[in-house]
């Protein structure tokens, strides 16, 4: 399900309070949210978990964090696509950034994809591919992201006649300056648009694999009505000879989507399900998931929220409760109030009243499911555990 449009903020209260407790916690604890995690293991503190909620704002802020579901179309902002349509000598049909941000409402995916891909028509040239990527690893190293898997949609930009060369040669410039200047380590996912042909996709899958030095995976998303993950079964067994990893988003409240869950895991082997919220649903699918060590991409904003029976369930909650590998992540923050991964930690955390200890689980769960080298991996979870420790929280 789409949260309504209220909820993400562009005009709501919920969202204004929780930008005013970031800016709080920012002035608080400065270090916090300007330094990399490195920096605030030397804050002098006492070992105290957080008990009030600007303590638990600090506390996620300055949590080390890794991001894996994230489109980088995604994260186009609005005042992104009038400079870059500047640039670019393109007009918008708005008259400014505020009727542009008004334009954002959507209740269904379909009506979410439309607003998302009409988004991205200003993105033409490998600098425009520089700048929107390494905006986004600008704000979440901010965020204390130490590592993120980003998505992109290539069918789409080379539908538009920009070359594949552009697209991943400005995101793979942008990753190499982010990680020497920002220090967040990046990689990227190359997605196929499941409502496009087969044909198209594999398409984009050979255009871009002489440059799979450069991807870590393959994923799969846009509209799912009608297009089963099995339509794509011959572009993942290409991209996983070729050494990428798989993932596939079952987007919660779909037709089928216990089937889709099922052929993902059985038939086509995913390592991962992005979303995938609807699982709770079957308890021989949640025993099937644990059983091969699935990590769940969950956005909370976009669709944490599933309907059983007229009724809205947490599905993050249960989820967690499941046992499943669970990380959180922010999907499209561009269309969705502008909320990067703390926010929608901070949201996360009240909706389904985690724990400090969860919000450790949560992220160990993300760095142990990253696609990265052992060494890479050992890193990033011993600075978790010696944050956790810091605060005196159980990791
Ligand atoms: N494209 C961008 N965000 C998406 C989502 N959450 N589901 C499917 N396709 C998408
Ligand atoms: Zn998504």
């Amino acid at each position: 399900m789409i949260v309504p449009e209220g909820l993400f903020g562009t005009t709501g209260t919920a969202y204004m309070f929780d930008r005013r407790q970031l800016i709080r916690a920012a002035m608080a604890a400065p270090l916090a949210c300007a330094l990399p995690a490195r920096a605030l293991l030397t804050e002098a503190r006492a070992a105290t978990p957080p008990q009030d909620e600007a303590t638990m704002v600090r506390f996620i802020a300055g949590l080390p964090k890794a991001e894996f579901h994230v489109h980088l179309e995604g994260t186009l902002e609005a005042e992104m696509k009038f400079a870059l349509a500047r640039r670019n000598g393109l007009k918008l049909p708005y008259a400014d950034v505020a009727a542009m941000k008004r334009s954002y409402i959507y209740h269904d995916l379909p009506s979410f994809l439309k607003i998302y891909y009409d988004g991205m028509q200003v993105l033409l040239t490998e600098q425009d591919f520089y700048d929107l990527a390494y905006g986004y690893l600008g704000k979440a190293a901010s965020q204390n992201v130490l590592y993120a898997e980003m998505f992109f949609d290539p069918q789409e930009h080379l539908k538009r006649g920009v070359p594949i060369e552009a697209v991943i040669g400005g995101i793979t410039r942008a990753r190499g300056d982010a990680a020497k200047r920002l220090g967040i380590e990046s990689q990227l996912i190359l997605c196929f648009m499941r409502d496009l042909s087969a044909e198209s996709a594999m398409e984009a899958l050979d255009a871009a694999l002489p440059y799979k030095d450069q991807l870590v995976g393959v994923g799969l998303d846009s509209d799912e009505k009608g297009n089963p993950p099995e339509k794509f079964a011959e572009h993942f067994a290409k991209a996983r000879a070729a050494g990428l990893h798989v993932t596939m988003h079952c987007d919660v409240n779909q037709e089928n989507t216990l089937d889709h869950i099922r052929t993902a895991l059985v038939d086509l082997k995913t390592e991962r399900i992005d979303h995938g919220g609807n699982i709770v649903q079957s308890p021989e699918l949640v025993a099937l998931a644990k059983s091969l060590g699935i990590a769940f991409t969950v956005c909370p904003t976009f669709s944490g929220r599933v309907m059983e029976g007229g009724q809205p369930i947490n599905a993050l909650r249960k989820m967690l409760d499941a046992g499943l590998k669970v990380s959180v992540n922010s999907d499209d923050p561009a269309y969705m109030g502008s909320e990067y991964i703390t926010q929608v930690l901070i949201r996360a955390q009240k909706d389904s009243a985690l724990t400090p200890a969860e919000l450790v689980r949560i992220e160990r769960n993300a760095f142990g499911t990253a696609w990265i080298p052992p060494a890479q991996r050992d890193g990033y979870l011993a600075r978790l555990t010696a944050y956790a420790e810091s605060w005196g929280v159980a990791a």
